[in-house]
């Protein structure tokens, strides 16, 4: 049983009409699962309803087998969900410590030990713990982004566009901290318009396209497939 499970995801926005149209994506703890495909595919959206903020008209979430599709998010966190946004993923005019300990807000019990661990898979956060966030570099605030989701010991970690707007040296340092992340036992889902780099680390691959799963498979088998290269990888 794959502990994160979204089957046949089918809604959309208030009144309006349906983004997602019956999505199967699914990640299992120590696993990557890269969801990629064109602007407005529905890939955030399809973030949103694992996290709980969208209704879906058919469709469920389980979480380790158990429903959550009616849970709101503040439960789904307790559950277990944390959430990387992807965009106003930072506290700007709060320190990285600030942003940190809001991430914990939600614990009643000792968080020292978590914001240990996180400085130690991000010392960039430790050296600059008493800057603002928004002073920090566009690397530098995912990794604050990163870290106040991880606050919370979640079991899955949802990540759209961690990557959005950093460097290529970067980006490959992310994604080392996020396999990093993996190897804990997490299991980790994410958005990334760097599709290629993202795949290359991808144990299950999606290739959204209006609302739809267009491709499966693992990120090797996507990468290796000619008609997800044309169409989705510039060739
Ligand atoms: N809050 C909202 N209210 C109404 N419609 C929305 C909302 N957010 C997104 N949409 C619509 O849903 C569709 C999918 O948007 P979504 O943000 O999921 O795409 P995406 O695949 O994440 O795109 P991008 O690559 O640009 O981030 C778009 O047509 C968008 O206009
Ligand atoms: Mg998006």
């Amino acid at each position: 049983m794959t502990y994160l499970v979204g089957e046949n995801l089918t809604g959309g926005y208030g009144s309006g009409p349906s983004i997602l149209n019956g999505c199967n994506i699914s990640v299992d703890k120590g696993e990557i699962a890269v969801i990629v495909g064109p602007n407005g595919a529905g890939k955030s959206t399809a973030m949103k309803s694992f996290l709980g903020l969208l209704n879906l008209k058919e469709g469920k979430v389980t979480l380790d087998g158990k429903d959550i599709t009616h849970l709101a998010p503040q439960a789904r966190i307790g559950e277990g969900i944390a959430f990387v946004p992807q965009t106003e993923n930072v506290f700007v005019s709060m320190t990285v410590e600030e942003n940190l300990e809001m991430g914990a807000f939600l614990r009643t019990d000792d968080y020292q030990d978590t914001m240990g661990q996180i400085y130690d898979l991000f010392p960039i956060l430790k050296e600059k713990r008493y800057q603002l966030a928004g002073q920090l570099s566009g690397g530098q605030r995912q990794q604050v982004a990163v870290g106040r989701a991880m606050m919370t010991k979640p079991t899955v970690l949802l990540l759209d566009e961690p990557t959005a707007g950093v460097s290529p040296i970067v980006m490959d340092e992310l994604f080392d901290r996020i396999l990093e992340v993996k190897s804990t036992g997490m299991a980790v889902l994410m958005v990334e318009q760097n599709a290629r780099q993202a795949l290359e680390i991808a144990d299950r691959g999606y290739v959204l396209v209006m609302g739809e799963n267009k491709h499966t498979g693992s990120g090797q088998a996507l990468l290796a497939d000619p008609i997800v290269r044309k169409s989705f990888l510039g060739g």
